[in-house]
């Protein structure tokens, strides 16, 4: 079967070079921030060409808790978000007992810009745009609106390293940018970290936040404010810096896949999407795609999924495995009700329309050229005899 992720094959290949980290770090008792995290930190700052520093930290999640707390907000503040996001956007307003405000998407399943203005009242202080599935947000809209009403933009780029709006990395546009390193990611470590940009004024007060107040070099008495615990390990911060010398290499195999897709798609009915998708990966695109997931919008998911997997029903011999993608929005999820504010909508007209349709499929930079043309095919078929 081929699998919609395969983390083996990857860190497979780099096994001697994670040793190196591990035992170095053993070795010298180097295990939470330290030479790699600080390395890693410049590394991605020269990566990013970020004009703001940036700041290791122990997962996405506790980089958008940091931004908002960074941001300045108080409760009851509004942030607007798409409901088209993983959870932890939304959590991270939620646990600062701020306000999420919903916006619907566009049809390039992000924020839709074009909404953006009239979501925007009184109580209005940030903005937070998500760049799913490693496909820009139009940040030269979400920056007008943003400087014209003295919002603060809160870039969630948890999935989104390396993936460029203009020619300039997201995550850099805003007052403060968040990738996570979660081990699924486009850039990944063996297990959870994350990375935060801010301005530098901002970076001194989220450097002391994120452990527990103190100043570098460390003394227990010499607390500047109460913070949290959200340090980068070192061993982490370590393969990191092992995989963000492969990142480029990676993200460009990953942007032929999703073309090889693409192309054996263009006669289906999917065809205008996809052609949307080849636009995006022009060279001097205003968006540059990192295609940390491949999606489909089809009408029955579910025959498409059961068609993939099924190895007899074409010929294709090959079982590939599929996934619903962001299948129950935040703003209508049951289970997220009493939390919400009563005046957050209940229904989406796009995120609901793409939440019963969008699928994706598997890619990621390992996966042989022969599978890749197996999962072509594969859609191929099943676009010609339906949907
Ligand atoms: C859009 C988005 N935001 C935030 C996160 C949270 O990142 P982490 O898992 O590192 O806390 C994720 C992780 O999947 C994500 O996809």
């Amino acid at each position: 079967m081929i699998k919609l992720n395969d983390l083996t094959r990857q860190n497979k290949a780099l096994k001697s070079e994670f040793a190196e980290v591990l035992f170095s770090a053993i070795d010298g008792g180097a295990f939470i921030l330290r030479d790699y995290v600080t390395t890693l930190e410049s590394n991605v700052q020269s990566y990013l060409k970020a004009h703001g520093e940036v700041i290791g930290i122990n997962s996405g999640t506790d980089g958008l808790l940091l931004s908002l707390y960074g941001a300045g907000l108080k409760p009851g503040d509004e942030v607007i978000v798409p409901s088209r996001t993983y959870i932890a956007s939304v959590a991270a307003i939620i646990h600062l007992k701020l306000i999420p405000r919903f916006i619907d998407i566009a049809d390039d399943l992000n924020l839709d810009s074009e909404l953006l203005e009239r979501e925007v009242c009184e109580s209005t202080k940030a903005i937070m745009p998500v760049h799913l599935s490693g496909h820009a947000c139009d940040m030269s809209s979400i920056s007008r609106i943003a400087q014209k009403y003295g919002l603060k933009i809160i870039e969630d780029a948890a999935p989104a390293f390396g993936c460029m709006y203009g020619g300039q990395h997201v995550g850099t546009h805003g007052d403060f940018g968040v990738f996570s390193l979660h081990p699924l990611k486009v850039f990944g470590v063996l297990g959870d970290g994350g990375l935060l940009v801010a301005k530098s004024l901002d970076a001194n007060s989220l450097r002391l936040f994120r452990d527990h107040g103190h100043p570098q070099p460390k003394s227990e008495e010499n607390f500047r404010t109460f913070g949290v615990n959200s340090r980068l390990d070192n061993i982490q911060a370590g393969f990191a810096c092992v995989k963000l010398r492969l990142i480029d290499e990676w993200i460009a195999r990953r942007r032929s896949i999703a073309e090889f897709y693409s192309r054996a798609l263009i006669d289906s009915s999917v065809g205008s999407q996809m052609l949307k998708h080849l636009e995006n990966m022009k060279e001097k695109s205003i968006f540059f795609d990192t295609f940390s997931s491949f999606v489909l919008c089809i009408d029955s998911p579910e025959n498409f999924s059961s068609f993939m997997i099924d190895d007899q029903v074409s010929k294709v011999r090959v079982s590939i495995e599929t996934a619903r993608d962001f299948p129950r929005p935040i703003n209508s999820h049951p289970n997220l009700q009493k939390e919400l504010s009563d005046s957050a909508p209940k229904y989406l007209e796009k995120t609901e329309y793409f939440a019963r349709r969008a699928v994706k499929v598997p890619i990621y930079p390992e996966l042989e050229d022969s599978e890749v043309e197996d999962i072509a095919e594969k859609m191929k078929a099943y676009f010609g005899q339906s949907d």
